[in-house]
């Protein structure tokens, strides 16, 4: 009788149909609650999309999220996506959300078919990808990941509201981003976005690390152009404690070299030392990225975003390119009129031709 109820509860509530759920955490809870927050204004709640949710930085992401580090106390309806052949794990992170017992989850979807997880979503995180293999060319993998992203953006074009922000996580993730915002042509280009937030937050580490202060007191550095090796680590508006960053660092040396080169190849330096690429570290700028987009920037301090490029510091249009951005009620603007010197516009120029490059090889296949 109980399952029953709970069973066309769920449907009724939520219309899921055959795909697996329920994860209302507390039924009885959820049942109070559904007279007065399941079915409260749709303000108070967020559909949000995970891709990849059976892979390592969705495992590490989903707490962040639902512990409202992302949209603060708006109730979550969670949509897990994966392949089919992880259908098993996904599974088993349900259980694991459900036994989490997270009073800012309200449902739970789970599947492989991107038609029914994305319907009315007003958040996708992409996660999910092919990763490189040995072996294999950077061309093939872009083919690759392509394809996941047209059919994705087709999806998304399709199902998900107009407003629906997009984040992509999934390398090479300006390529793929570009993909995702070209496919889902009906969605405006502002609404996409690629991380680089965790190159932002190394390099912030890294100055905070050099200076012998704490993290809040180094503002405004700056990652240009790619997610890739090519990234610009940029440091020329930046402060430490209220003071030019070149001024309180003073190491021209190190900050042109060691310090542009440590923060390019960190992922590699994870790798290597973990034997397992950068989860805690991505789950965590996924979060602060989501979280700064929704609720906005500081006052006076800008991160850095991947996104479409519009012209702006002589980035041709139409690349996802990492820039500093201000966000305000889950908008950005990209920041204008910072000087750029010749030393800067190199390093930039070096990341755009790589994303030129990219971009070439996704389109031609
Ligand atoms: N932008 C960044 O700063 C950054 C940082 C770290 C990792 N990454 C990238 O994030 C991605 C995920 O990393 P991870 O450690 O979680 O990898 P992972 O291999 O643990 O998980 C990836 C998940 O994606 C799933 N997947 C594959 N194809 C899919 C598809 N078409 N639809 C939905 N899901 C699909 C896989 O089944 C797997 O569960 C990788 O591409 C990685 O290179 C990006």
């Amino acid at each position: 009788m109980f399952s029953k109820f709970s069973q066309y509860f769920t449907k009724k509530t939520f219309g899921y149909g055959s795909l697996s759920l329920l994860s209302l955490v507390g039924i009885n809870h959820q049942l109070q609650k559904s007279k007065t927050t399941v079915y409260s204004k749709e303000n108070d709640e967020i559909n949000v999309c995970v891709t990849g949710a059976a892979g390592q930085i969705g495992y590490a992401f989903l707490p962040l999220l639902l512990t409202g580090q992302c949209f603060g106390d708006k109730k979550i309806n969670l949509r897990l996506l994966d392949v089919p052949q992880a259908e098993s794990i996904l599974q088993g992170v349900e259980l694991e959300l459900q036994d989490g017992a997270y009073p800012l989850l309200k449902s739970i979807k789970t599947g492989s078919n991107e038609s029914i997880l994305f319907q009315d979503v007003d958040v996708a995180v992409f996660i999910g990808g092919f990763p490189r293999k040995p072996g294999m060319e950077r061309k093939d993998l872009l083919t690759i990941n392509g394809n996941i992203f047209k059919k994705q953006g087709q999806a998304l074009d399709t199902v998900a509201k107009k407003t629906c922000k997009s984040l992509v996580v999934a390398n090479p993730a300006n390529t793929n981003c570009l993909i995702l915002a070209e496919t889902a042509k009906s969605i405006p280009k502002q609404n996409f976005s690629a991380l680089t937030r965790l190159d932002h937050n190394r390099a912030i580490s890294q100055i905070a690390l050099k200076a012998g202060c704490s993290i809040t007191d180094v503002k405004n550095v700056i990652i240009w152009g790619n997610h890739s090796t090519t990234q610009y680590p940029d440091v020329n508006h930046g402060t430490v404690l209220g003071k030019r960053i070149r001024q309180f660092i003073n190491d021209e040396a190190y900050l042109n070299n060691a310090f542009i080169e440590r923060v390019q190849k960190r992922g590699g330096e994870v790798l290597a030392a973990r034997k397992n690429s950068s989860v805690m570290s991505a789950a965590n700028a996924v979060k602060d990225h989501l979280h700064d987009w929704y609720f906005g920037t500081k006052s006076g301090e800008f991160v850095s975003m991947a996104v479409y490029s519009d012209g702006s510091y002589g980035v041709p249009k139409g690349l996802i390119f990492s820039y500093p951005v201000t966000c305000s009620n889950f908008n950005y603007k990209i920041v204008q009129g910072l000087n750029i010197d010749e030393f800067s516009k190199e390093k930039i120029r070096i990341t755009t031709e790589e994303l030129l490059s990219e971009k070439a090889d996704a389109f031609s296949a």
